[in-house]
């Protein structure tokens, strides 16, 4: 590994030399791996026709780099620390040695079951270690692994499977969650029923053992087919730019796409950001509260930790299981030195009381990092004072599934910290902010819309099945920069705050969900004619849904109605796109040109009801009143 940047006066020196020269930086960051084959040139890149190729024609596996580098120093290290569900369950470790073999084992039976590099490999499945064991046996054989968050519905499980064509699902039988008892497989089986026809081969791993329906057509278990392998299978061969996986997200048009990352980029700069970011040391232990299913569990508990040969915990439950004391009793019996959360979670306990912090010893920690949302000033302060005994770093980590790694960003206890700010970029990260037309805003104390002028090694290259969807969604709104999606400002040390998103993408408990899929999902219950969904400021979830339903006739029962209307999202998309607040309306504000005027909505749902601005050029002007009378 290239030296970890250790001052803030050597992280300006370091982040001009990558803008002065990033091919020489980026090599010198990749080098320090292993590498089948080097690289022929460090970046080819073009935004205007989206292709961009780091580390060309450079042959790797990120499996070597996660596991077999480590094991001649680090064999008997814990590689991954879990943490069951139930606290008086005990604790599972793997070393990096035991790793290596169940990752070879997993990989030899999923080659036994005809995967083959390039077949796509669906997840539903709980945090338990084998998830991680199974999405690394996909990369060590060249098979692309597409995480499903398994909170998601079967509707929407089998809509993903169907994208990308997915030839295995690998799921649990059950999962205890908090206190919920999930039958896992179950769901898996009603996504298949839906008409997933390229799955051969569904993968059950037994959490629970409880008893579940078994179709012996194409399910097997995993203690049978794994258990019995060889712990050694070859690495295969991947170009830097061959696929590593899919991961699907939300936007603000349509059905959520396959964001793909490539195996040479995504492995360099996963490892640099965790390394540079959270400054880990040897003998540290860091836990990440995310879950795999999202990209900071891909990113920063699988990858990035594991390249830099660090322990990393996973854990399988809730924060508010057995109470809302659980993070913090697991800090201090695992003596976790960095922990990594999201704000709606800090929010949600602080909530709760100081009681459930208290009397913990918080002494093994030594960083804290937030993410997925903004993070307002209370909770910052409450998570620093509370749990960092008032002095800790926060890195306020910035980025997206789309970035692959963080892209803005202090580096924990290097570089200066402002509450509610993400600060500065990662060498290498070459931000930018931009108005209306595009120009770019320069000097400070500037806010605009947030892009990013140079390639980095992790960046989105595809979206599955879709390039022109990847190059409309990112790179066309301003041609030769990828938008973020999201508005910031910069201020007068040149310091990044996040706003958060300018387009219809809302962001609930740090899960990012389109407004155009709830109302999708809304429209499927037969009395709804129209809906519009917006977000809303929410005191735990830093935003919640609120949606306006236009419904056929008469609705007797209101109540009813809405509780059905909750059912269908549950079951179209699942529990966490659920609004929080529904409004029956009998129509919306409307533009001559039959556009829904969002703005006016989100100003009622935000209880802004003053400044809704001249509406007399609307449609239907006298909407309006009925919408703010009606309001939530
Ligand atoms: O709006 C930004 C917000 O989360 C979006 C990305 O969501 P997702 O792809 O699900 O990835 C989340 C985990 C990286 C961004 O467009 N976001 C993420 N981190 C922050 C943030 N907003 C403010 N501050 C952050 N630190």
């Amino acid at each position: 590994m290239t030296k970890v940047i250790k001052s803030f006066d050597e992280y300006k020196e370091v982040y001009q030399r990558s803008v002065e020269d990033p091919e020489g930086f980026w090599a010198e960051q990749a080098e320090t791996f292993t590498w089948q084959k080097k690289w022929d040139k460090v970046v080819e890149w073009d935004f205007h026709n989206l292709d961009v190729k780091w580390f060309v024609n450079g042959k790797m596996n990120i499996t070597e780099n996660c596991l077999d580098r480590h094991l001649a120093d680090r064999g008997d290290q814990t590689a991954i620390l879990w943490e069951a569900n139930d606290p008086k369950a005990p604790n599972k470790t793997y070393t990096y040695r035991q790793l290596y073999e169940a990752v070879n084992r997993t990989a030899n039976a999923l080659k036994a079951n005809g995967i083959q590099k390039g077949d796509r490999v669906c997840f539903y499945m709980p945090m338990v270690p084998e998830l991680a064991i199974a999405v690394l046996a996909c990369a060590r054989i060249g098979a692309v692994h597409s995480v499903v968050f398994a909170g998601f519905s079967a509707s929407a499980l089998a809509d993903r499977i169907k994208d990308s064509e997915c030839k295995m699902v690998i799921c649990s039988d059950f999962n205890d969650r908090g206190a919920k008892h999930i039958p896992v497989k179950a769901v898996v089986d009603e996504a298949i029923a839906l008409g997933c026809d390229s799955v051969k081969t569904v993968l059950v791993h037994q959490s629970t053992g409880d008893p579940l329906a078994f179709n012996s057509a194409i399910d097997k278990w995993w203690h049978e087919e794994v258990d019995h392998q060889s712990a050694e299978c070859p690495a295969e061969q991947m170009d830097a730019e061959d696929m590593l996986f899919i991961l699907y997200t939300s936007g603000s048009t349509g059905k959520p796409k396959g964001v793909v990352h490539t195996c040479g980029g995504y492995m360099v700069y996963t490892a640099y950001s965790f390394k540079n970011v959270f400054q880990y040391d040897d003998g540290d232990i860091y836990w990440c509260t995310a879950d795999i299913g999202w990209i900071t569990g891909h990113s920063y508990i699988v990858y990035g930790p594991l390249l830099a040969g660090a322990t990393t915990v996973m854990f399988e439950g809730v924060p508010t299981y057995p109470d809302a004391a659980r993070f913090w009793q697991t800090i201090e019996k695992l003596k976790v030195t960095h922990f990594y959360t999201a704000p709606t979670a800090i929010r949600a306990l602080m909530a709760m009381g100081d009681q459930y912090t208290e009397g913990h010893d918080f002494s093994s920690l030594k960083v804290l990092g937030s993410v997925g949302e903004p993070i307002n000033e209370e909770a910052w302060h409450w998570y620093q004072d509370k749990i960092g005994g008032g002095k800790l770093p926060i890195a306020d980590t910035w980025w997206q599934t789309e970035t692959g790694g963080i892209l803005i960003t202090p580096l924990a206890g290097v570089t200066p910290t402002i509450p509610s700010y993400a600060t500065f970029p990662m060498p290498g990260v070459q931000p930018c902010l931009v108005d209306t037309n595009g120009v770019e805003l320069e000097g400070d104390n500037v806010e605009g819309m947030l892009c990013i002028k140079y390639p980095w090694p992790s960046i989105i290259r595809t979206t599955y099945g879709d390039h022109e969807r990847c190059k409309q969604t990112y790179f066309s709104t301003f041609p030769g920069k990828y938008f973020t999606g999201d508005g910031a400002r910069r201020d007068h040390d040149g310091m990044y705050r996040i706003i958060g998103r300018v387009d219809d993408v809302i962001n609930v408990s740090g899960h990012r969900i389109g407004t155009a899929e709830v109302e999708n999902a809304i429209n499927q219950h037969p009395q709804v004619v129209e809906s519009a969904v917006v977000g809303y400021p929410h005191d735990i979830k830093g935003q919640g849904i609120y949606a306006y339903v236009i419904a056929t006739g008469v609705i007797s029962d209101e109540q009813q109605f809405i509780k059905e209307v909750l059912a269908v999202v549950t079951k179209v998309i699942g529990p966490i796109a659920k609004p929080d607040k529904i409004q029956v309306v009998t129509g919306l504000p409307k533009t001559r040109s039959g556009k829904i005027m969002r703005r006016i909505l989100r100003k009622v749902a935000a209880g802004e009801t003053d400044s809704l601005g001249d509406t007399s050029t609307l449609l239907n002007p006298e909407i309006v009143e009925e919408i703010k009378t009606g309001a939530k």
